[in-house]
């Protein structure tokens, strides 16, 4: 663990940036070339820590990748060829690993145990567990199965109709995973859509998949074939540069090839709901996927009430968006955010902390937080508690901030954006 030492930037942030591969998408290119007969070829793939982890749990199933750099290829059999791992699997901090690894190793006739960091260890798996017990599988674990470590016993698995209380693509992914190995066919029904790269994914991998409003439905026991996978530049890592340039005066950013998956575009909704004027030119469509640019320069915001329907389409982005909101004009009300809770941290309690140690005022409420507008921010040390995107706001937070801002454990940002100083020294060109 290491300190950086930043300070306040001199500079506006100007120019292009090519933020790196979606995080999202490059778990599933990797789950679904592994579960596909055929070679799988990725291009732009995340080499984040997350990412490389659902490699490796692939490989200890004996599916041959090869890696390097952002171009990843798979050689498989298929999932009848995976072989059961000698060793117990390391998700690390991965919670997409973990929550989708489980409706593959469900249906498997193996057993595995998965384990993974003190972050991963504390975060609910039962929300996966559960409809996959009822589908037939064999999950054990701490407290009645719902943590890590799992031991799994993978069963001959029986479609279900499911309706989850959560709002989470990591759930309905892992259920309709479970649902290719199941004999019938599996239904999710979502009370609100959620990023939907998995449907996307298994139409690209040429799988029978019906998606009609909220319900997506899978035919079990069907073969996917491999395919060229081309990952969009995450949003979710966009935004960080997206609320740097809103934050910056003089800034004008443009971020290239970002997806602008409609289930992904919340923070640029939230945004436009404080006021912001974006420049948002669509420019191809691959593999089910909308990728274009974003363009975006320094702009004073006013405060807005963030609720309902646009928090999952923007659940990753909230920490930044507090950050953003401290600075506009009046108050900002972030609700029904509880799935905060269950994050990398307890992404409502960190958030608070984290700003506050800057000096801003704020507080936690039980499905979000109420943060003060037009504060100003003074540097401080600040730990990113092991939490990526905490990390990542720090960092711009200490753009704006008065003095010198100390982030211990920066590389917790490795988790989805290993080159992310990189990119932001180009951008205020020091
Ligand atoms: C993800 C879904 C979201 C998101 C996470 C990635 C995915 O989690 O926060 O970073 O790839 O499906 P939940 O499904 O828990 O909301």
């Amino acid at each position: 663990m290491s300190d950086m030492t930043l300070n306040k930037t001199n500079h506006p942030l100007s120019g292009e940036c090519f933020v790196p591969g979606d995080k999202s998408i490059s778990h599933r290119a990797v789950f679904f070339g592994a579960l596909a007969k055929g070679r799988t070829e990725i291009k732009n793939f995340l080499t984040g820590d997350d990412c490389l982890t659902t490699i490796a749990a692939f490989e200890s199933m004996g599916v041959r990748i090869t890696q390097s750099g952002e171009q990843v290829i798979i050689d498989s059999e298929g999932y009848q060829s995976f072989k059961e791992p000698l060793q117990p699997i390391d998700l690390g901090n991965s919670g997409t690993t973990a929550r989708l690894i489980l409706g593959v190793l469900s249906g498997l006739p193996f057993h595995t145990t998965l384990y993974g960091d003190d972050s991963l260890t504390q975060r609910p798996m039962d929300r996966v567990a559960i409809p996959l017990r009822e589908m037939g599988a064999k999950i054990d674990g701490r407290e009645k199965g719902k943590f890590l470590p799992l031991a799994i016993r993978g069963q001959q698995l029986s479609a279900i109709t499911f309706t989850p209380e959560v709002k989470s693509a990591q759930v309905k992914s892992g259920v309709l995973l479970g649902g290719l190995l199941a004999e019938g066919t599996t239904t999710v029904i979502e009370s609100t859509k959620t990023r939907d790269h998995t449907e996307n994914m298994f139409k690209a991998f040429g799988a029978d998949v019906k998606v009609d409003g909220l319900a997506v439905s899978i035919e079990g026991r069907q073969h996917l074939t491999g395919t060229k996978i081309q990952v969009p530049r995450d949003i979710s890592s966009a935004a960080f540069f997206i609320v740097a340039a809103l934050l910056v005066p003089g800034s004008c950013v443009t971020l290239k090839d970002v997806g602008l998956n409609p289930t992904r575009t919340g923070i640029l909704d939230a945004v436009k709901l404080m006021g912001a004027k974006l420049d948002i030119k669509e420019t191809k469509h691959i593999g089910g996927e909308v990728i274009g640019d974003v363009t975006v320069s320094y702009q004073e915001l006013t405060g807005a009430v963030i609720e309902g329907d646009i928090i999952p389409r923007m659940i990753d982005e909230i920490p930044i968006l507090a950050l953003l909101a401290t600075k506009a004009n009046g108050q900002t009300i972030i609700k029904d955010a509880e799935e905060l809770r269950f994050k990398e941290t307890d992404r409502i309690e960190s958030v608070v902390a984290t700003l506050r140690q800057f000096g801003c005022q704020l507080k936690p409420t039980p499905d979000g937080m109420i943060i003060e507008g037009d504060q100003t921010l003074t540097g401080a040390k600040v730990d990113s508690f092991g939490d990526h995107r905490i990390g990542m706001m720090i960092a711009i937070a200490s753009l704006i901030a008065t003095g010198e801002t100390t982030l211990t454990d920066k590389e917790a940002i490795n988790v989805s954006y290993p080159t992310f100083f990189e990119h932001l020294e180009a951008l205020i060109h020091i």
